[in-house]
């Protein structure tokens, strides 16, 4: 985890030529990094790529990873994990804001005409590790061999091992609702207590806590995990308080089960009250290569030829 990260989105032109670019961009991308991370070796400089489902057909056609797909919304009415346009994911992440801020602008010139930029987040770190809502958050997250099982892909999708999927959501939070709750309701909501982060007793924990519905197990009965990196952000004086939920798996179901679990509820109508404090405004999925695959990328022919 760092101190500062920034998350951008972007579209692809509609222009064929555009998409040289960016295919030789992905060739040039590890260079960046290096470059303005030697800056401040103590800065931790570090970036994740990621093509969502459409871009990489046109990018950079067949063979696809193999659960790359377009996020379908999942809820209704208020309740809504809706599905927005991303073709492109830069997950820049440093303990320096300005490490960030410079990788993002090299990179994005370098980019130039052939993307949009339609969603740009700057996070930061909120006190101990806290959640715009006030809870620690990221504890649950699995560690060294474990997060690395979780996330990355192996031998069920050869070409594509050591990749990894990651969907990313911006949450606008009611701040002024979430407050006026009492702190044990707060609590329940989320499953853990807010001060001192210790989880809530299972006989006491309700069902409909966020925890209780992003915990997931397998048909063997063992926990399915993903690795989450979320940021507060926001702009306080638009009255603007905001969670980017971005999550890592080797595949997209975990991720989109818990949603389902959050959103429709498990069983249906037992949702996640954070919900009722949280609007989700973006959602996209992405595959994200290893740094090896990206840089052959570049030199990759589309099913249509173009180079
Ligand atoms: C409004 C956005 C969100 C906020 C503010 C939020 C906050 C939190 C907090 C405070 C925790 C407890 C500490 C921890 O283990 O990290 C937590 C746990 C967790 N969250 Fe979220 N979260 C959000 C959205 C999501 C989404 C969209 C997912 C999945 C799609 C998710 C998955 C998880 C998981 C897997 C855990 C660990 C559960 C456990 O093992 O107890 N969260 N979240």
């Amino acid at each position: 985890m760092t101190r500062h990260a920034i998350f951008i989105v972007a579209i692809l032109s509609p222009i064929p030529e555009h998409l040289d670019t960016v295919r030789a961009w992905c060739g040039d991308v590890a260079a960046v990094v290096r470059s303005v991370g030697k800056r401040s070796l103590a800065g931790q400089l570090s970036c994740v790529c990621g093509f969502g489902s459409a871009a990489w057909d046109r990018l950079f056609g067949a063979p696809r990873p193999a659960q790359l797909h377009p996020f379908s919304a999942i809820g209704t009415g208020d309740r809504l994990a809706v599905s927005t346009p991303g073709d492109i994911l830069l997950h820049i992440r440093a303990d320096e804001k300005d490490l960030c801020f410079e990788l993002a602008a090299q990179l994005l010139k370098k980019l130039g005409d052939a993307v949009t930029v339609v969603d740009e987040v700057h996070g930061f770190r909120y006190f101990d590790q806290r959640a715009m809502i006030g809870f620690v958050d990221g504890t649950e997250n699995p560690e060294g061999h474990e997060a690395f099982d979780y996330t990355v892909i192996g031998q069920e999708d050869a070409p594509f091992s050591c990749g990894s999927y990651v969907l990313v959501q911006k949450y606008l939070h009611d701040m002024k609702g979430w407050n006026a709750l009492t702190v044990e309701t707060q609590e329940n909501i989320i499953g853990r207590h807010k001060q001192s982060n210790i989880e809530l007793d299972a006989d006491v924990k309700p069902s409909y806590s966020h925890s209780s519905l992003t915990t997931l197990t397998d048909e063997q009965g063992n926990e399915v995990k993903i690795l989450r990196d979320n940021m507060p952000f926001g702009k306080p004086g638009m009255r603007e308080f905001g969670t980017y939920f971005i999550g890592y798996a080797r595949s997209p179901q975990p991720i989109e089960q818990m949603l389902e679990n959050m959103f429709i509820g498990r069983p249906a109508g037992n949702y996640d009250r954070l919900l009722d404090f949280s609007r989700a405004v973006t959602g996209s999925l992405f595959f994200t290569p290893s740094v090896p695959l990206l840089e052959t990328l570049a030199d990759r022919t589309t099913a249509s030829g173009s180079t």
